[in-house]
């Protein structure tokens, strides 16, 4: 069984290291998720992807203080992202998403903080009809991020998540802290590379969501990438799951991976990934894979007459 000490991580533009997995927790189920968090860390996981949207935070930070009072861990064994929901965006909001993030998970202080996504809502907004958008203002947002991680006392790091190349671009036109991380949907129907060559090129590490191809919830497209035939013939080759296969792939890529799951053996057998490498030759067999992005949810965050986007086209910059 892995254990944190070997658990490879990659170097942040701040110095830090973010471990190579993550467990995802959206969509884990109240009453599922604490029990997950408290698995995994016992199995060797030291990072928790987490979100105030998703609505589990109080209960992913109980799970957090049983094992900091058991003294299975301690804070500073673990990495602990949140990120700032698109009703939090008002500059006056950020520090107070951010200070709630952190009480809810009871965790003193977070270490990565992400704008979740390029889309504004009214504070308090609960739905993402017309009348619940607000105009967005990344610029006057990232700033508010800023001065947060500035402060330094609530958060380590700051980033992005569904940021396109040409939103990303933008923002660094005027950004005083490069985001450490744009976390983003990537597995191997969704490889992202235009998107990965250019973070790289500015020294922006790529957290990949959805790494397996999630669940086909409502979310996504049903398209099942566990079943494309690179994956199905690799892992009966290397004697690994099609799961462990792709989340290898993206660590092959240099991406650390968040594989969501409130199921024992499967997140056991996600983490189990590090005792194998997939060779040069059969990493080029994933260059033929055809490309299919399975979010499809995002069409929220279009509309003809508040939305900065009339298209989901225009929401990813024609990255689709
Ligand atoms: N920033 C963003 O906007 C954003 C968007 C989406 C996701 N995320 C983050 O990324 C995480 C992962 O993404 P995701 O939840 O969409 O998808 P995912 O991790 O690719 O897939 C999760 C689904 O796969 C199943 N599963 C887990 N391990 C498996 C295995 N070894 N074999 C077969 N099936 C397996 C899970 O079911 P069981 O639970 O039953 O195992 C679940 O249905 C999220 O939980 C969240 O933390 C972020």
């Amino acid at each position: 069984m892995a254990k944190a000490a070997e658990m490879p991580r990659f170097k942040l533009n701040t110095g830090q290291y973010i471990p190579a997995v993550g467990l995802g927790t959206w969509q884990a189920k109240p009453g599922e998720v604490g029990e997950a968090v408290k698995y995994a860390i016992k199995v060797g996981y030291r990072h928790i992807d987490c979100a105030k949207a998703y609505g589990n935070e109080k209960e992913i930070g109980d799970a957090l203080q049983e094992l900091f009072k058991e003294g299975i861990v301690t804070r500073g064994d673990l990495w602990i992202t949140s990120k700032l929901w698109n009703s939090d965006q008002h500059p006056d909001d950020v520090p107070l998403a951010l200070a709630g993030s952190v009480q809810d998970l009871q965790c003193d202080y977070l270490d990565l903080y992400l704008m979740h996504w390029p889309v504004a809502l009214k504070k308090g907004a609960q739905g993402t009809a017309p009348e619940d958008f607000a105009p967005l203002d990344t610029k006057a947002t990232w700033q508010a991020m800023e001065k947060c991680y500035e402060k330094g006392d609530k958060t380590k790091a700051i980033g992005i998540s569904n940021f396109s190349v040409v939103k990303t671009k933008a923002l660094l036109s005027y950004a005083k802290v490069v985001p450490a991380v744009n976390q983003v949907e990537c597995h191997p129907m969704w490889q992202q590379k235009k998107l990965h060559d250019f973070l790289y090129s500015q020294g922006i590490h790529l957290t990949a969501y959805s790494p397996i191809g999630s669940g086909g919830s409502w979310f996504t497209k049903h398209v099942k990438v566990l079943e494309h035939p690179v994956l199905q013939s690799l892992a009966k080759k290397y004697n690994k799951t099609p799961a462990q296969i792709a989340l290898r792939w993206n660590i092959e890529m240099g991406h650390s991976v968040l594989p969501k799951s409130t199921n024992p053996e499967r997140i056991k057998e996600n983490l189990h990934i590090f005792d194998f490498k997939i060779s040069e030759e059969d990493l080029k067999l994933f260059d033929k894979i055809e490309q299919v992005r399975l979010l499809c949810g995002d069409d929220l965050w279009v509309n003809d007459t508040t939305s900065p986007y009339k298209t989901v086209e225009e929401l990813w910059d024609g990255e689709i």
